[in-house]
């Protein structure tokens, strides 16, 4: 196998579970040194430990505290000298910040949970793209930054307005900063999954992962495929790597046809 990472260093947020986990593996595939972080400590350390403390590491960073961020980054640039990628991934489905029950229906909208879920999807995702981006046109680092948004950025949803308009949002972000950045040769585009099974999805339905799968490969035009971490994790790392040298500002929907019109 050809290794599209050799000698990149990645960070990757949200790294301890689902998506982010499964490309934190795939980029260790591929060369890359990465760092983990994540609020999950004992799951991120896993992570790392299982892929190898020779080319991987877990720290403890809320995306929501911009100090915590910024000393992401730091750690990175001392531990491993540059920073080639960030993959700004954490995000949450709906905020347990919340007194009431709310599914978060614009009738019943819970600004509570609203501001924490925006803090994390949409000022956390935007402090990790600011300060990824800083250190590379700092070091003049040609770097790539992919955020993951989802199909929800696409359209509108029955409940949950504040998660469907946090990743909106992030396409506001990826679409102003690869505008910004390409100056500098820094490129920033996005991926947009549908439906896959990870624990967020498992937790918030309630259902176990092969009835989710089954449930939403029912609203997918192209049969015979279920959406998996993997199919992710692979646009993640074509966005991530030189095979993308020419893609900046795009969202990549990573959907099984669920999108097309
Ligand atoms: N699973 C899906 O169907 C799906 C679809 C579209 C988009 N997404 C997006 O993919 C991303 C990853 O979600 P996932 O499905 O892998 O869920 P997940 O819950 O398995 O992973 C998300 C990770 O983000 C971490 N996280 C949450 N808040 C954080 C914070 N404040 N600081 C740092 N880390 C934090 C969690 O601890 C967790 O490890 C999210 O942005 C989500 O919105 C998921």
């Amino acid at each position: 196998m050809s290794k599209k990472l050799e000698g990149k260093v990645a960070i990757i947020t949200g790294g301890a579970s689902g998506l982010g986990r499964a490309t934190a593996y795939l980029f260790a595939d591929h060369g890359a040194r990465i760092l983990i972080a994540d609020i999950q400590d004992e799951l991120g350390q896993q992570v790392a430990a299982s892929i190898g403390s020779h080319n991987c590491s877990y720290i403890h960073c809320d995306v929501t505290d911009e100090e915590q961020v910024k000393s992401m980054v730091e750690w990175t640039l001392q531990n491993y000298g540059q920073l080639d990628i960030m993959f700004s991934n954490a995000g949450i489905i709906r905020s347990k910040k919340t007194t009431t029950n709310s599914d978060q229906n614009i009738l019943d909208l819970d600004l509570e949970a609203f501001d924490h879920l925006f803090a994390v999807n949409v000022r956390g995702m935007a402090a990790c793209v600011k300060h990824a981006a800083r250190a590379m046109v700092e070091r003049r680092v040609r770097g790539s930054i992919v955020c993951t948004a989802s199909t929800c950025a696409s359209t509108g949803g029955d409940t949950d307005v504040d998660y469907f308009m946090s990743k909106h949002a992030v396409l506001g972000l990826v679409r102003s900063a690869s505008k910004q950045l390409g100056a500098h040769g820094i490129r920033v585009n996005s991926v947009s999954p549908y439906v896959v099974a990870t624990p967020l999805l498992c937790t918030v339905s309630g259902w176990e992962a092969e009835a989710v799968e089954k449930f939403y490969a029912g609203r997918t035009k192209l049969k015979g495929v279920v959406l998996k971490e993997k199919h992710v994790a692979d646009a993640v790392l074509f966005l991530a790597s030189g095979d993308s040298e020419v893609v900046t500002g795009h969202d990549m929907v990573v959907d099984a046809g669920f999108l097309c019109k």
